[in-house]
């Protein structure tokens, strides 16, 4: 018997001032995306951006919720399928997470990661493109994470190797 340990490292911002430009206007962009967002089950409203290798235009998604709760779709999935949509499968270099808490007494100015789905997504697009991830996660203020790639948000994962 022995006991394993998995690293988990990122970089902690205190702000998107200490960004450089490429990342805090991917930033800005993901945290406008949230006006995108039809959340009015969670009042939660998520924004997500990405940088594509070799495109200017930033693509932009968000949480698109139902009256059917689980038909909803998160930021991060509905971004990854509107550029399989236009692009097929182009890398993504960085992808920016931000989102409005809506809710009464709430606020929103700390980081929140992707979902496990989200995570397990984001994963396969990285097989894909066999490129990684890097994802930056903040509020509408303050701090920010950096993350170099989405597999490491995902130990001992379950891919298609094993089918
Ligand atoms: N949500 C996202 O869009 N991304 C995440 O990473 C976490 C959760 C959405 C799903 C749902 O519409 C709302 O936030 C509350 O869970």
């Amino acid at each position: 018997m022995k006991t394993e340990n998995l690293k988990f490292t990122y970089t902690v911002y205190n702000n998107i001032k200490e960004l450089d430009a490429a990342d805090a206007s991917l930033l800005k962009a993901a945290r406008k995306a949230t006006s995108h967002s039809f959340a009015p089950y969670s009042n939660f409203r998520v924004g997500a951006a990405a940088k594509l290798k070799g495109e200017k235009e930033i693509m932009i998604g968000s949480n698109q919720e139902n009256a059917s709760y689980p038909v909803g779709i998160c930021a991060e999935r509905s971004l990854m399928a509107a550029i399989a949509g236009k692009f097929g499968r182009k890398v993504i270099e960085t992808m920016a997470i931000s989102y409005i808490n809506k809710n009464k007494g709430k606020k929103s100015n700390e980081p929140i990661s992707p979902c496990g789905m989200c995570r397990q997504a984001l994963l396969q697009y990285e097989t894909n493109t066999k490129h990684p991830i890097r994802i930056i996660l903040s509020g509408q203020s303050g701090k920010v994470y950096i993350i170099n790639e989405a597999n490491s948000l995902l130990p001992l994962q379950f891919d298609g190797s094993a089918l």
